[in-house]
């Protein structure tokens, strides 16, 4: 059982680590990690979190974080935001780096990688033949460590990558059994992840036409998305496109993005 003072104590330290503001969801944090305190033999919240905090980059931290963040997703989400990148992004992006051929794509809270995987996807089929030309590598990144290696992995439910047009399905995956399909090797080549936390500083050198920010902002109170948002700006090519969830918004805490239609903004 968690008292008050220790559920203040993780809310304050995954506030401080990772923005995610967990204040009202005393019962999801319980839920979430109940179990584990009492099967390590933890005889208390604070003990786990004296360890937590005495070792930040240890492996009780990397736990908690793990088991508090929320990792819902699945193929072709939103995927009216996925026609248009295709449909109108993508052409205007060939057109403006056909001398450089390089296209610098993010994923910025890539969870089990189905996001990611479906942008790489779209980036092939788009250019046929001509992607052996260019440099079209996805970065997907998320702070869990967990998910992040699933999506390595990209091993998926029949069920979930039936979700995408079935020419994909036959295109980027092999079946591995009855109910499961994993990613072709091709796929797999476009698109790298990392770990990165998005409250630290975006340490990528050359700027970038594309940053999928979908239904990630809202874990995070509203300070710390215009700052989240500021940094993203900062990176982000003249003209560059930022997509977020459709459940999002940014125009209280930010208002230099142009607003293009329903999630989709440029700056
Ligand atoms: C609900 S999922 C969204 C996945 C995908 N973008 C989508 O829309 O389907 C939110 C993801 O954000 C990640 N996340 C939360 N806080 C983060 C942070 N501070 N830095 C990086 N990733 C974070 C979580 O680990 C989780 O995988």
């Amino acid at each position: 059982m968690i008292t008050n003072q220790e559920f203040e104590r993780v809310v304050g330290y995954i506030k401080r680590k990772s923005g995610i503001d967990l204040s009202e969801k005393k019962v999801l944090v319980q839920g979430r990690l109940d179990n584990y305190i009492q099967k390590s033999g933890y005889r208390s919240y604070n003990e786990f979190m004296d360890l937590v905090e005495k070792f930040p980059t240890g492996a009780e931290a990397e736990i908690l974080l793990n088991a508090l963040t929320t990792n819902h997703t699945y193929f072709w989400r939103e995927y009216e935001q996925f026609l248009y990148f295709k449909q109108t992004v993508l052409p205007k992006l060939k057109e403006k780096e056909v001398s450089t051929k390089d296209w610098r794509i993010w994923c910025a809270a890539s969870s089990s990688g189905e996001e990611p995987y479906t942008l790489a996807m779209l980036c092939l089929d788009f250019l046929g033949l001509e992607h052996l030309e260019w440099d079209t590598t996805i970065l997907a990144t998320d702070i869990d460590t967990n998910v992040l290696e699933k999506a390595v992995r990209g091993v998926y439910t029949k069920d979930s990558v039936e979700n995408l047009p079935h020419q994909y399905v036959r295109r980027f995956f092999r079946p591995l059994n009855e109910n499961e399909y994993q990613v072709r090797d091709d796929l797999k080549r476009q698109v790298i992840f990392r770990k990165f936390n998005l409250m630290e500083p975006i340490p990528f050198k050359k700027k970038l036409h594309v940053v999928f920010l979908r239904n990630v902002m809202i874990y995070f109170d509203e300070k710390t998305k215009a700052r989240l948002l500021e940094n993203i700006y900062d990176k982000m090519e003249p003209g560059g496109y930022l997509f977020i969830g459709s459940t999002e918004s940014i125009s209280q805490c930010h208002g230099k993005f142009r607003y293009i239609k329903p999630s989709i903004y440029r700056k």
